[in-house]
């Protein structure tokens, strides 16, 4: 047996006898090893709350480059190799490296390159455009963490997959039960997190994956197909996607699986954002002394080279360049913002027609707009602590992270009322003094304009404006809650079985 193998013992963390649950946990982004949006903060936390709770888990994910370089190794912890083991699919031999990362305080992190493929600078494109392969490199990934169940000897209950990027797990897993019948113990669930990303199987890759997608060729589709059962991210956006306008074309798979499909609530990890104790943020602050929140104001203005008037509201958006994210209603309404006497902070990466509408929006409203173009987790977290205000427009929002993690910083979301939004943020026309945050339901200019109205005038009300910021401390979105409904959903699976 390997160093990796789940345990056996059933005896749980806190020393009660017991069945643990064996849990392989597929994702290709973990943070901090690797990330480009919120997948990457869940599949770094949820598998460390199940841990906590007591289950077997080992998380297996892509050796990107990046994520098994030295660059950030401390955060990072060790990353030793432990050799390897091969497969073959569609009669070509693939060769797999494996190596891991052991935390003290989480689960292993299992890291695999399959023939070198893996072995680039990016996760899924060069910066300029998408790699061409990845569906071939997610399929192979897929089929390879299912492979490792072998490698290990050690068997799983549950493997739990992410996104379109590990969905063909699932039919893998279902697949090789006729030459190993120990999978047919084996139970899958796939989380969705985006519909807007299914992982299309271009005709002359398919065969070389060996994928049974009835449903048409592609990873999420196949994954939906397969799955044993389904969830999603907030509930709100699970009952959307039963619908046309937002099942992206997966609504009629998705309705034909509707009594297997859950919605579960992402959370936040309040070890990384937390304005007590953030390393990120040049002072830190409580919702007892909100002191150090005008020194992180002052910080990011200067970052975002916007005046230093501190008395102006200052509105953040931190987010993806991608249509999703509502960034042309942001640019339609930054003139107005500013006449309206705010600041506005924005950064991103993705898209590059969005960077050059961003570029001319920031431009045209000099000197009270500011874009960066990049990736900063550190601007991220000054942005958090230093601004009045997170926007997200979002058109869609399948939960979002981005306000939960504002809210703990006092900073009050003003978003579309919609998916994860909508089940997140209360606002005064709901619960005058629960009030969190401000939405806004038809997505036009008009309406995200009155929204920002709204906010401006208890922004003018000292002591409204104050009671939003406790209001939006005091919430707890800990992992806690999602990672029990997650346990509730491997024990409904199991007794499935
Ligand atoms: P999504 O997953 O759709 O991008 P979420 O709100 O769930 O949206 O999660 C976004 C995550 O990505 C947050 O942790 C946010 O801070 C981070 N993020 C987004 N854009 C950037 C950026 N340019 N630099 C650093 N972090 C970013
Ligand atoms: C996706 C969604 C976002 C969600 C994240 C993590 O990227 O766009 O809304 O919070 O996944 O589940």
């Amino acid at each position: 047996m390997t160093p990796h193998a789940f345990q056996v013992e059933s005896r749980s963390r806190k020393g009660r006898i017991g069945i643990i649950l064996k849990i392989l946990y597929l994702s290709s982004e973990v943070a901090p090893f690797s990330k480009t949006g919120g997948l990457g903060d869940v599949a770094g936390s949820v598998p460390k709350a199940l841990w906590q709770k007591g289950m077997d888990i080992l998380v297996v994910t892509p050796a990107y480059r990046s994520a098994i370089s030295a660059q950030g190794m401390q955060d990072k912890g060790q990353i030793s190799m432990d050799g390897g083991f091969s497969f073959i699919l569609a009669g070509r031999k693939l060769q797999v490296n494996v190596m891991h990362s052991a935390p003290k305080d989480g689960p292993k992190v299992i890291f695999l390159d399959i023939d070198g493929l893996f072995d680039r600078d990016g996760l899924y494109g060069n910066g300029k455009e998408e790699f061409s392969d990845n569906p071939y490199r997610f399929g192979l990934f897929s089929r390879a963490s299912v492979e490792l169940c072998l490698y290990l000897n050690s068997m799983p209950d549950v493997i739990h997959a992410n996104e379109w990027q590990t969905a063909a797990s699932v039919y893998y897993s279902a697949n090789l039960e006729f030459s190993e019948p120990r999978f047919k113990d084996v139970a899958t669930l796939l989380t969705i997190h985006n519909l807007a990303y299914q992982g299309v199987i271009p005709s002359r890759l398919a065969p070389s994956l060996e994928l049974n997608a009835p449903m048409g060729p592609s990873h999420l589709a196949t994954g939906i197909f397969w799955a044993d059962v389904l969830s999603t991210v907030s509930p709100s956006y699970r009952k959307e996607i039963l619908n046309p306008g937002r099942g992206m074309g997966m609504h009629t798979l998705l309705k034909a699986r509707r009594k297997d499909l859950f919605g579960i609530l992402n959370g936040a990890d309040y070890e990384k954002w937390n304005p007590e104790k953030d390393p990120y943020i040049p002072a830190n602050y409580s919702i007892k002394d909100l002191s150090g929140k005008r020194t992180c104001k002052k910080e990011l203005l200067r970052e975002f080279r916007l005046p230093q008037d501190i008395y102006r509201p200052l509105f953040v958006i931190p987010a993806r360049l991608t249509g999703q994210k509502g960034w042309h209603l942001m640019c339609s309404a930054c003139k107005k913002l500013v006449k309206m006497g705010a600041s506005v902070a924005m950064m991103g990466e993705g898209e590059p027609q969005y960077e050059a509408m961003l570029r001319y929006t920031a431009h045209t409203c000099r000197p009270y707009v500011s874009f960066l173009r990049g990736y900063s987790e550190d601007l991220a977290h000054l942005m958090q602590a230093g601004g009045d205000c997170l926007v997200m427009p979002s058109e869609f929002e399948p939960c979002g992270l981005t306000q939960l993690y504002a809210m703990k910083y006092g900073t009050i979301p003003v978003v579309h009322d919609v998916g994860g939004l909508r089940d997140t943020i209360v606002d005064p026309l709901q619960d005058r003094s629960g009030a969190t945050g401000f939405k806004f339901g038809e997505y036009n200019r008009a309406s995200f304009l009155s929204s920002i109205a709204r906010c401006l005038r208890y922004y003018n009300n000292k002591p409204a404006w104050r009671r939003l910021m406790i209001n939006a401390m005091a919430k707890d979105y800990s992992w806690s809650r999602a990672a029990r409904n997650y346990i509730s959903l491997y024990w409904h699976l199991k007794s499935k079985k």
